[in-house]
Parts: C-alpha cells; structure tokens; sequence
C-alpha cells in the first residue's frame, strides 16, 4: 500500500520542501563550488534507476579538473581537495540529488543506485535493487555506509526491497539524519579500500564471462589461472614486445603466477582471453574505465600461430560488444604505433575512427615513435550492426 501509492507522493512533498529549506544552503554551497573547484558545479553521473533504466544523478562537484602535462587528469588523491574532502564527509555533495528526488529518478529511501557500468555484474537475486527507486540514503548506508564490503551490501539492499514500508522508511531517514549530523561511521568516499564491483564479482566467483562469435569458433572470456603459461608465452615473445607499447619484460612462469595474483585487485581494468576453438590464443585489455566519462582504452595480442585468421577481428567485435551492450559505456580508444600496420588495420576494419597521430609519443628501445590514436563510439557501434 505505501510502496505503491504514498512513497511516491511523500517523496515528492519531502524533496520539494527540503529544497526551500536547504535552498540557502544549496546556493552557498554552489558558490564555494564555482570559487574553489570550478564548473561545471554539478557533476553528472549515469546510473541505474527503477527497473535499471539509466537516468542523470546530480551531485555537487568534488574534485578539480587538474590534467598532467599530457591532457590526462591527476589521480584522484591529487584531484580531491581538503574542501572537496569536507564535502563529502559531510555529506553536502549529495544534496542537488533532491532534485533527482522531486523529478522521480529517486527515491528518499532506497539502495544507492551504483554506477551503470556495474550493471553486467549483478547477479539475479541482487539485481532485485532496481526494482525500486534508487535512493538518497538507504538501508546499507545506515548499517555501515561505505565501510560494507559488497555481498553484506547487497543483502541489505534486497532486504529492504522486500521490506519497504512507512515505518522502515521513517527509520532510516532518522538514522541517516544522526549519522550525518554526528559525523560518525563514515568511510570518505572515494578513499575508500573496496575493490571495484566487477573486480570483486570476478574474482569471488570467478565470474565466467564468456561471449562466442556467431561461428562459435572465437571467443573472449575471463582469465583464469591456467592461462598463465600463455600469458608468459606472450609477454616473451620478441615479435609482439615490437608491437606493443611498453617495453614488456621477460618473466618466468613464478613471476606470471604472482603478477595473476596481484591483478585481482587491480583497478579500472577488465582482461579477457581470447580463445580460438576453445584454445586460448591471445589476450584483450579494456583498461582506463571511467564511470564518470563511461569510456575506456582497448588492447590487443593474439599469439603468432594465431594471426591472419581473422580472430582479431572477431574478438575485438565481440570486446565491443561487451563494452558497450553489458557495461554501456560510450566511447573506447585504442592506441597503435604508426609503424604496426595489422593493428592499423584491424581497428579500421572494426568500426573504429582514425583521430589523427600522436607524433614522437613513444620511446622505444631509444627511438621515439608516432602513435596513431583511435577511438569508435557507441553511436557508431550501433550504426555498424544495423549496416
Ligand atoms: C594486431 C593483431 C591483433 C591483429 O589480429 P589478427 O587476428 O591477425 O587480425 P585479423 O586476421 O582479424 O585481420 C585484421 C586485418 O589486419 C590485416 N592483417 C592481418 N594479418 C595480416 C597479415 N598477415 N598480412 C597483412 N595484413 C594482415 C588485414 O588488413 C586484416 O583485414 P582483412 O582480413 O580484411 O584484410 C595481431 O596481429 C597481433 O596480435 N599482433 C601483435 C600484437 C599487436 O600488434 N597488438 C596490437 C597492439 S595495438
């Protein structure tokens, strides 16, 4: 009864009358924004909202725009400032999402709407999240914040889906009113040591993603501990470490295990084998994932044995396919050096863009070289698979 008919109307009430309240309070808070981060003062966010439709989320800015030298931007320690900081902690930043609240994306009360590359992550049970609004505070944030790791998170979550009532609601919102004014139990956000959701649901279940081509003879997949004889057979091999941006370092099959072990937290980063006849013979990167700009960069080797064939090809349309279908993002770049002509070819055979070339960008083995910069979005993706 509440769910379905007053939980709406109320948050619509509440939203509209918090922003008369708080609107000195907001307008204050924009101005310091505008002062000491710049603007834009909101900062955009896709996520995931009732029934996993992607809507807008407001927040206030937290962090600069301060790039390094080559246009890329600081790491965020560097970005978040102590006023950003303070932001945060006290929860001022997430104020501008009463009017997600009052346009109806959200909900007062509800799970944090997590950002929408997660999506592909969630398993069926805590897919369950999306089946109310999103909301400002929750039942999780009330019983540890961000300091939860994920399964108890999302327990709470699916908890209050099926629990949602007036009293609940009332609770929490209390709750949440006490820990912000106290101040207490609050992991900054941001600072946080939680691995990534997609790093942690693959290596907690060891998440098989696998998608096939249409042959069913290529496909991309997570990679498991018994690619490492493949992935050190890869990294040694001279003939790739010409094509490749880095200057790859031979390693031992000890040294491959140990470094397997040391990417299951890495960040930002998802790695898939490529298979050929259920094979594995190569390997793409999706490195750089932003949630906040929903792009990435992409990254290929395929063994020697294995060229020619048109796995290339075939497994960077299956990566795409990934990219843009199950983690939504918008744009992947890819990067090749001016002189590795399959490669060129590759990314322009796959829908990809030529942006024009990075000159003298890599130093390699003493010479310095082009990079020819790419990039596709998924506008174009999708132009391709109506074609
Ligand atoms: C680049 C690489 C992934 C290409 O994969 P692949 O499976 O060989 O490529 P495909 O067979 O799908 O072919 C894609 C295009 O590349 C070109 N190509 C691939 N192999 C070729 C070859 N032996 N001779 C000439 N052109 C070739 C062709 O233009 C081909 O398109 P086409 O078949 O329509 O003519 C692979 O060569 C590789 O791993 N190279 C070493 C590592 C590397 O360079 N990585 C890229 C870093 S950015």
């Amino acid at each position: 009864m509440y769910k379905q008919y007053f939980k709406r109307p109320m948050d619509f009430v509440l939203s509209l009358m918090a922003i008369i309240v708080l609107s000195p309070i907001l307008i204050i808070v924009g101005v310091l924004v505008r002062v000491k981060l710049g603007s834009p003062v909101l900062f955009k966010q896709k996520r995931p909202g009732l029934n996993e439709k992607i809507f807008t989320m407001y927040k206030f800015r937290t962090m600069t725009d301060e790039k390094d030298e080559n246009g890329e931007l600081l790491p965020d320690s560097v970005r978040l400032t102590k006023f950003g900081m303070m932001l945060r902690s006290t929860s001022l930043d997430e104020l501008p999402e009463l009017f997600n609240i009052l346009k109806g994306d959200m909900s007062i009360v509800g799970p944090r709407p997590l950002a929408a590359i997660y999506l592909p992550y969630y398993n069926e049970s805590e897919r369950h999240r999306h089946d109310v609004r999103p909301g400002l505070t929750g039942l999780a944030q009330v019983n540890g914040r961000n300091a939860l790791n994920w399964p108890d998170r999302f327990t709470l979550d699916i908890r209050y889906v099926y629990s949602v009532s007036l009293l609940l609601d009332t609770k929490i919102i209390l709750k949440t009113v006490g820990k912000v004014l106290g101040g207490k139990d609050i992991a900054l956000r941001g600072t946080s040591q939680i691995i990534d959701f997609h790093k942690f649901r693959m290596s907690e279940l060891n998440k098989k993603i696998e998608i096939q081509s249409k042959d069913g003879k290529t496909s991309i997949r997570s990679i498991r501990n018994s690619d490492a004889a493949t992935l050190m057979e890869m990294n040694n091999d001279t003939q790739i470490a010409k094509f490749v941006i880095g200057t790859p370092k031979k390693v031992t099959l000890e040294e491959q295990r140990l470094w397997m072990d040391s990417i299951k937290n890495e960040k930002s980063t998802i790695r898939f084998m490529v298979d050929y006849k259920e094979k594995p013979v190569g390997t793409i990167i999706i490195s750089n994932i932003s949630e906040n700009n929903l792009s990435a960069n992409m990254n290929i080797k395929l063994l020697e044995t294995a060229r020619g064939k048109g796995i290339g090809t075939e497994s960077i349309r299956l990566a795409l396919k990934y990219c843009f279908e199950e983690m939504n993002l918008w744009c992947i770049t890819a990067h090749v050096l001016s002189y590795n002509k399959n490669s060129l070819a590759l990314f322009k055979k796959t829908g990809f863009t030529n942006e024009g070339v990075l000159r003298s960008r890599v130093i390699k083995d003493g010479n310095r070289y082009d990079l020819v910069s790419f990039s596709i979005l998924k506008s174009d993706y999708e132009k391709g698979m109506e074609s």
